[in-house]
């Protein structure tokens, strides 16, 4: 599979977002990755939707929204109104309320219209979310604890990545998309894509490089 390269706005200088936004599509970026924090799933606040509506006409890229609030089927209209292409949301956020909210969740997204996945935090397993594979466009394994940038790689992670990409197949969907998020670097890259992760999130890799083109492009080959 192709591997997609999602740069995290999260690393973004907020004040000057659209000029971030553009050099990441003339650098290679495949997705733009919204990292959006209500400061109590987890404890920074980042922004809204209105961040999404303002930054969807300055890209012809997919805008890859990943919510890390609580009681996400709230706000899932107010983002795919925004222009959201794909939203993902966390097994946890999901599993405290109730056994269905997660299905129900994603059912909702799929019904305005936006692609759709289900995310699980570094200590949980994979297998929490197979029941919802039918329904995912894209799975988020977090190699990260959610909320900050910078954070290092957790490499237990990988095993998750084959199991995930083991169980599409076996549902008959291999062309799911497997996204990575959190300490993705041009030297652990490689090792990600070959447990089967097609999309990798990239946040301080991509915004504190000197070249962000060929940084895009080593994490790709
Ligand atoms: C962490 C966010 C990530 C983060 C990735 O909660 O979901 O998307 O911005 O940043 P790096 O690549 O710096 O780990
Ligand atoms: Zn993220």
């Amino acid at each position: 599979m192709t591997t997609k390269i999602a740069p995290s706005i999260l690393s973004a200088d907020f004040s000057v977002m659209g000029e971030s936004i553009k050099k990441l599509q003339a650098a290679g970026a495949d997705l733009i990755h919204c990292d959006v924090m209500d400061g109590s799933f987890v404890e920074p606040i980042t922004f809204g939707g209105q961040m999404v509506k303002n930054i969807r006409p300055l890209t012809t890229l997919p805008l890859d929204v990943h919510l890390m609030i609580e009681h996400p089927k709230t706000q899932i209209k107010f983002f795919a109104d925004a222009g959201a292409d794909i939203i993902t949301v966390h097994y946890g956020a999901c599993a405290k309320i109730s056994p269905d909210y997660l299905e129900e969740t994603l059912k909702l997204i799929k019904s305005c219209g936006v692609r759709c996945g289900a995310i699980v935090n570094p200590d949980v397993p994979v297998e929490r979310i197979f029941p919802v594979f039918p329904l995912c466009d894209m799975v988020l394994l977090m190699s990260v604890f959610p909320g900050y940038g910078g954070q290092k790689f957790i490499p237990a992670v990988l095993k998750k990545v084959k199991k995930a990409r083991e169980y599409a197949l076996a549902i008959g969907k291999p062309d799911m998309d497997i996204e990575i998020d959190g300490g993705v670097t041009e030297d652990n890259a490689a090792q990600i894509r070959a447990a089967g992760a097609n999309v990798l999130v990239a946040g301080s890799a991509v915004f504190k490089s000197p070249d962000m083109a060929a940084t895009i492009a080593n994490l790709k080959k």
